[in-house]
C-alpha cells in the first residue's frame, strides 16, 4: 500500500549524530543546505532528462557494460565524490571507499575490488586519495575512544607513533593532522603493493599505475604527493621468492 510521505524536519541531526560528530571533531555549525529525500528523486529525473535531450543513447550506452580507466580508493567522507572534483562521468572511476581510504591486506572487501579492477575491468590508473580535515585521521591522531571505528583507524594510530617526533613537532593542531594524512596515504600506496594482485600483475608487468593523491577540502584541489612507487615494485615478495627457489632447486634436478 503506498503510503503518503510526511514531510520530516531536515538539517537537524539526532542527538546521536551530534555526539558522534562532536567525537570526530567535526564542526557543529551546519553551513550547507540540504535536499530533502523527495528533492533526490525530482533531482534524478530531471538529470536524466538533462543527459537524454544532450544523447538520446547515453543510458543505452551506459548499460552496456563499463571499462573504467581509473580504480579510486577514497575515504567514506561525504564531501569527497571524485566524481564532482573530476568532472568524471558515470562508467570512469571504480570506487572503494571507507573510512581513512585504507588498504587493509585482510579486508576481503577492498580484495575483491581490487581483483576485478585489476584483472577483470584493467584500470589503468589506481588513485589512492586521502584527503585533510579527515575524522579518521583526527581519531587516530587524538586518540578518542568512540568504538569501532578505533579498531579501523588503529593503523593510521600506528604510523603516528612511528612518526610521534616529526608530526609533534609541527606548531599547530592543523598541521600536525595534515602531515598524518599525507604519511596515511603513502602507507597505503605501499599496502596496495603488497597485495598478492598487485604483486601478481607487477610480476607480468602488466600493473596499473598508482598515485598517491590528497583532496585538499579547504580549497577543493587535489594535490598530487607524487609518490616513487619503484621501491615498493621492486621489494622482493617472499611468496614469490619462495616460488623462484623452488622452481631453481626442481629445475636442477
Ligand atoms: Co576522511
Amino acid at each position: 500500500m503506498f503510503l503518503p510521505k510526511v514531510d520530516a524536519p531536515v538539517n537537524i541531526p539526532s542527538r546521536s549524530t551530534v555526539k558522534q560528530l562532536e567525537y570526530l571533531g567535526e564542526t557543529r555549525v551546519n553551513l550547507m543546505e540540504y535536499n530533502s529525500i523527495d528533492e533526490l528523486l525530482r533531482n534524478n529525473q530531471a538529470w536524466v532528462a538533462e543527459k537524454l535531450a544532450l544523447d538520446p543513447t547515453y543510458f543505452e550506452k551506459l548499460s552496456s557494460g563499463q571499462s573504467p580507466p581509473f580504480l579510486y580508493i577514497g575515504c567514506s567522507d561525504s564531501r569527497l565524490p571524485l566524481t564532482n572534483f573530476t568532472r568524471t562521468e558515470p562508467g570512469e572511476l571504480f570506487v572503494h571507499r571507507n573510512i581513512a581510504n585504507q588498504i587493509s591486506l585482510t579486508d576481503i572487501n577492498f580484495l575483491a575490488v581490487l581483483e576485478y579492477a585489476i584483472l577483470h575491468l584493467q584500470v589503468q590508473h589506481i588513485i589512492v586519495c586521502g584527503h585533510y580535515d579527515c575524522g579518521g585521521i583526527k581519531a587516530a591522531l587524538e586518540g578518542r575512544t568512540i568504538g569501532i571505528i578505533d579498531n579501523w583507524v588503529n593503523p593510521i594510530r600506528e604510523l603516528y607513533l612511528q612518526k610521534r617526533d616529526e608530526i609533534d613537532a609541527l606548531p599547530t593542531r592543523q598541521e600536525r593532522l595534515d602531515r598524518l594524512a599525507e604519511i596515511n596515504v603513502v602507507a597505503q600506496v605501499k599496502n596496495l603493493y603488497q597485495t598478492s594482485i598487485m604483486r601478481q600483475v607487477l610480476s607480468q608487468q602488466k600493473a596499473p599505475m598508482v598515485h598517491g593523491w590528497l583532496l585538499d577540502i579547504r580549497t577543493g584541489l587535489i594535490k598530487d604527493l607524487n609518490i616513487s612507487t619503484l621501491q615498493w615494485q621492486l621489494y622482493p615478495c617472499p611468496l614469490l621468492l619462495e616460488f623462484r627457489l623452488y622452481t631453481i632447486l626442481n629445475d636442477e634436478h
